[in-house]
């Protein structure tokens, strides 16, 4: 495989994967304690909250002091119903490290408004001075955020209709049933994510190794949105060994 812009890790395991990195963020939070995170949903980080809840736990992870914003939700839901992301992240995340809902954002799925709603996510983010640093999950589609492979890709948070694929990767949110799943969402858009200072991206299993190869070594086209972030000076790639297949050094 051809040289990549990207800082590449590979990890034994999913599992040693996710406690690196907690271990990371927490000792990174033990000298900064004031950060602003961008986090993630999806099956991927969930191991990496479940270590930082341990880590949290028995005191070793202080997140008193994070402002949190989230990158996406579905559009139509209220924050507490159970599918939401917002749900999502609570029972995951916030719960198990004490993050109160003060220092949580998040994109709300029932505001009367979509494009209001969209800004106002925006300016929150500028007012917090941006973030500190972006957590991002991949689609094996490409996808980051819930921005989709497309012929143009929005650079401000905002309304997106979601592929069929990404509602059946949804659907274990909604009782395996994906009629269920909304058709729509609210997400960050490329530049929100890009103007993160640090942006720390993990994939993990099998199925997400072709896109992964792609994102590290394909040209940047908005048929796979993460290959913007070759663009950007500070993105780490945390692998484990079914993703980084296609990754030789
Ligand atoms: P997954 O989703 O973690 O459930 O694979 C990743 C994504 O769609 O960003």
């Amino acid at each position: 495989m051809p040289d990549s812009y990207l800082k590449v890790t590979i990890f034994r395991d999913e599992r040693t994967l996710a406690r690196s990195l907690a271990e990371r963020l927490a000792s990174d939070l033990a000298l900064q304690p004031r950060q602003v995170l961008g986090l993630a949903t999806g099956r991927t980080p969930v191991r990496l909250y479940h270590e930082l809840g341990t880590l949290h736990a028995h005191g070793r992870a202080d997140f008193s002091q994070v402002v949190t914003f989230n990158l996406d939700e579905f559009w139509g839901l209220p924050p507490d119903d159970p599918g939401s992301y917002r749900s999502f992240m609570d029972v995951h995340l916030f719960n198990r490290v004490g993050i109160t809902p003060e220092q949580v954002n998040f994109l709300r799925g029932d505001a009367d408004d979509a494009d209001a709603e969209c800004e106002r996510y925006d300016r929150a983010i500028a007012s917090a001075d941006g973030i500190d640093l972006q957590l991002l999950g991949i689609g094996t589609n490409g996808h980051i955020g819930f921005n989709e492979p497309s012929r143009e890709l929005a650079a401000r948070t905002h309304r997106v209709r979601l592929k069929e694929s990404t509602r059946r990767s949804n659907a274990a949110l909604f009782g395996g049933d994906v009629s269920r799943v909304p058709t729509e969402a609210l997400s960050m858009g490329m530049g929100s994510i890009l103007r993160a200072r640090r942006i720390v991206l993990i994939a993990t299993g099998k199925s997400k190794a072709r896109c992964v190869e792609r994102l590290l070594t394909g040209p940047i086209t908005t048929k796979l949105p993460a290959s913007f972030l070759q663009l950007h000076s500070a993105v780490e790639v945390m692998l484990d060994t079914a993703a980084g297949e296609f990754v030789h050094s």
